[in-house]
């Protein structure tokens, strides 16, 4: 969906502080996402990018700053609270019940009774594999089914924003591309938030991005200029 000028974000995280214990993690992260849109949050290893995501859903909340979701301050609400409010979560390392069978793995992914029914033909034109490894348990599933099993485990409930930390982590290219082309499909329904540190993987399907280093947003921008620059992907993002 176009860039909706004018339009106020679905998210927006403004200067948001957070602390780990006594480390002070995050020093002001300043991040909007559009409606509609992709936004890829983009950083080296230990910059901050997931905790960012965990701000924002409330499981390390910000100690100063503000995150508005529709407009409404957030920052704040316990995390289940704001799960509930429609927004989605996919942890790093593909985090799935590995005991529990895929159907399983869906099933108790429900917010409210029912919604799994009503998402299963989008879940399963995304992610065929996952159909035909329905009764199979996640310990029998590859990396990559593991990876869109967590992903498809988002879309069960009617949320509005997903946060997806680094999707393509440790897959083989092919499966790479088919993470690609389903997340690419998921965001005509919802908007969605995504940690990339594989930067053509981010530069593929993200309309805008936010480089964070050390703590702290540094800079943001239309990814179709971000490509051009290679300045600043060496210097921030340390690829060539
Ligand atoms: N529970 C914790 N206790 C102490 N420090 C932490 C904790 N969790 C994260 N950190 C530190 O906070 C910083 C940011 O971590 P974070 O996980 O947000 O980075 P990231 O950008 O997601 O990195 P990666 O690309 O490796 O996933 C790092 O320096 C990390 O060591
Ligand atoms: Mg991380």
């Amino acid at each position: 969906m176009a860039h909706d000028n004018g339009a106020i974000p679905l998210l927006s995280v403004q200067g948001i502080h957070t602390f780990i214990g006594q480390f002070h993690i995050l020093e002001g992260v300043t991040v909007d996402v559009p409606k509609g849109d992709i936004v890829a949050l983009l950083g080296r290893n230990g910059a901050g990018k997931t905790t960012t995501l965990k701000s924002i859903l409330g499981i390390t909340p910000p100690s100063q700053g503000r995150v508005l979701f529709d407009g409404e301050e957030i920052q704040g609400r316990r995390a289940f609270e704001i799960a509930d409010m429609g927004i989605g979560f996919v942890p790093e390392h593909r985090a799935i019940f590995r005991d529990l069978s895929v159907a399983e793995n869906l099933k108790i992914a429900e917010r409210n009774k029912g919604e799994l029914a009503q998402k299963e033909d989008l879940i399963f034109s995304l992610f065929p594999d996952l159909k035909r490894l329905i009764k199979l348990p996640g310990t029998n599933l590859s990396g990559g089914q593991q990876q869109m099993l967590a992903v498809a485990r988002a879309l069960v409930p009617d949320n509005r924003l997903l946060l997806i930390d680094e999707p393509s982590e440790g897959l083989a290219p092919v499966i790479i591309e088919q993470m690609i082309e389903a997340i690419k499909q998921l965001s005509a329904e919802t908007t969605v938030l995504l940690v990339e540190q594989n930067f053509i993987v981010a530069s593929h399907l993200a309309e805008s991005y936010v480089i964070i280093e050390e703590g702290q947003s540094v800079k943001n921008g239309k990814m179709s200029d971000l490509t051009e620059d290679k300045e600043t992907i060496h210097r921030y993002l340390g690829a060539a």
